[in-house]
């Protein structure tokens, strides 16, 4: 019967811990959900775009989809500048349009770029 106390009491012990870790990780996906800008805004000469950059987060949970170097590579126009990489938008349009094409969003211009 002693025997079983203690097993209880060990077990009851693993669950709190599994349950702390699951809460902590919990926490931490949050945390990790939604980071950097809310919004970013993008200026090219054709018209700003307000990028609603945690709001494609939800779409696309994994950063790595974008910030394919990294997070911690800090923004694509650091690289793509036409030195390091090719310029930000030879490279954003067919990556950011193919995807608005594939959900039936179509590729007009003014989904993206504010025109006056
Ligand atoms: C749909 C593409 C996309 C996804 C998915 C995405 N980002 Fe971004 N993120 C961008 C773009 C575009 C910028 C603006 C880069 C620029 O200004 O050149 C940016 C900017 C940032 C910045 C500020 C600039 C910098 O690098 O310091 C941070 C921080 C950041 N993102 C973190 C994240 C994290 C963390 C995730 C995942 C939870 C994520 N992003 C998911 C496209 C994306
Ligand atoms: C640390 C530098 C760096 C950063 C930061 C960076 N890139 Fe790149 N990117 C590169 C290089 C280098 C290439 C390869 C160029 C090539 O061979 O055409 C590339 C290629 C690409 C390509 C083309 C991939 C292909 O298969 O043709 C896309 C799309 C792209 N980057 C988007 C982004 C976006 C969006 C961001 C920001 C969220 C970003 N990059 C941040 C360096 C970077
Ligand atoms: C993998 C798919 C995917 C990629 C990649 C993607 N988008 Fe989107 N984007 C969407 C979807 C889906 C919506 C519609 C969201 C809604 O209406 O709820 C959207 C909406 C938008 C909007 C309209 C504002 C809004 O949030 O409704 C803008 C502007 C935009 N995207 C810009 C960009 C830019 C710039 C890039 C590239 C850096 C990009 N998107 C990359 C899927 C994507
Ligand atoms: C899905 C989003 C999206 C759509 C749709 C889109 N663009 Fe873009 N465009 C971008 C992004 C992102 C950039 C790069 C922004 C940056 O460099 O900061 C860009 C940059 C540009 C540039 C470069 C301007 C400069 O200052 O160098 C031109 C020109 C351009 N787009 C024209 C167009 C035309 C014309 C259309 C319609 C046929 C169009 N774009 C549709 C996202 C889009």
């Amino acid at each position: 019967m002693k025997s079983m106390d203690n097993q209880g009491r060990r077990n009851l012990k693993y669950l709190v811990v599994i349950f702390v870790l699951i809460s902590l990780s919990g926490l931490a996906i949050v945390a990790i959900a939604q980071s950097g800008p809310e919004v970013v805004v993008l200026t090219p000469r054709k018209g700003n775009i307000n990028f609603t950059h945690h709001k494609h987060q939800e779409i696309i949970p994994d950063c790595g989809f974008c910030h394919h170097q990294g997070v911690d590579k800090g923004p694509c126009r650091g690289c793509h500048n036409g030195e390091i990489a090719p310029r930000f938008m030879r490279k954003a349009h067919f990556f950011c349009r193919d995807c608005h094409k594939e959900k039936g969003m179509g590729t007009k211009c003014t989904q993206c770029h504010q025109i006056k």
